[in-house]
């Protein structure tokens, strides 16, 4: 069936999104190490069949769009590659698992940074441990800049999510962070062609982005705040 939940990019302005997607806020926890641990899912926003949410960072109506782009000459160029992510992605391989990362997608989440980091864990994935802590901190990574694989099945190992979005709030960082795509949601370019439809992706909504339409972590340099009661 075709998957009607879309997200369009209009030049130098919002995202439009249709399908009537659950658009919810969710926030990364630190745990005991003081990294980025889990999520925890915030407030829903009322179902809408679509919207327009915010891409240039500056709107008062956040997260939708409230023109403020035209007024300040917002430039949303998109210069990130349209090439799949297998092709974008260098490999590394354990014993159990292997890793697949595509460094230009890090929307600096830090998940990864857990027990070592997620490499290390994977390389030594023959001990139970080091494999769950490798799945989990992948599973973790919102953009989907890390992927693990089962090296018997050749199979991903992706988090299930239903198809929905969400705007991240990072409260270690204290910062707001990109526009999370979940569950295989549609994004096309401003020029009408397609990103590859994905499991996971993050957009960005600060409007800083050197890697546009994906977050490439600027947000935290900005420190990008849209007023969410979780960074007070
Ligand atoms: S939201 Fe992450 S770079 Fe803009």
């Amino acid at each position: 069936m075709k998957n009607s939940k879309k997200v369009c990019i209009t030049k130098n302005g919002p995202y439009l999104v249709s399908g009537n997607v659950l658009l919810a806020k969710e926030l990364s926890i630190a745990g005991k190490s003081g990294e980025p641990e889990k999520w925890k899912k915030g407030n829903k926003y009322p179902k809408q069949e679509s919207c327009a949410l915010c891409r240039c960072g500056n709107s008062n109506n956040k997260p939708f769009c409230d023109r403020t782009h035209a007024k300040i000459n917002f430039n949303g160029t998109e210069t990130a590659s349209k090439e799949a992510y297998l092709k974008q992605a260098e490999k590394l391989s354990g014993p159990k698992l292997e890793l697949t990362d595509a460094q230009e997608l890090c929307s600096a989440g830090r998940f990864c940074h857990l027990a070592g980091g997620t490499w290390s864990n994977v390389e030594k994935s023959g001990n139970p441990k080091s494999k769950k802590i490798a799945i989990q901190t992948a599973c973790n990574c919102p953009s989907g800049r890390l992927v693990v694989w089962d090296k018997k099945t050749g199979k991903p190992i992706e988090p299930k999510f239903k198809s929905s979005i969400s705007l991240i709030e990072d409260t270690q960082a204290k910062v707001s962070g990109p526009i999370w795509l979940k569950g295989g949601i549609e994004l096309e370019s401003a020029d009408g062609k397609k990103y590859e439809t994905r499991n996971r992706c993050t957009v960005c909504r600060c409007g800083n982005s050197g890697n546009k339409p994906f977050c490439d972590g600027s947000h935290i340099d900005c420190e990008f705040d849209d007023g969410d009661e979780s960074l007070k």
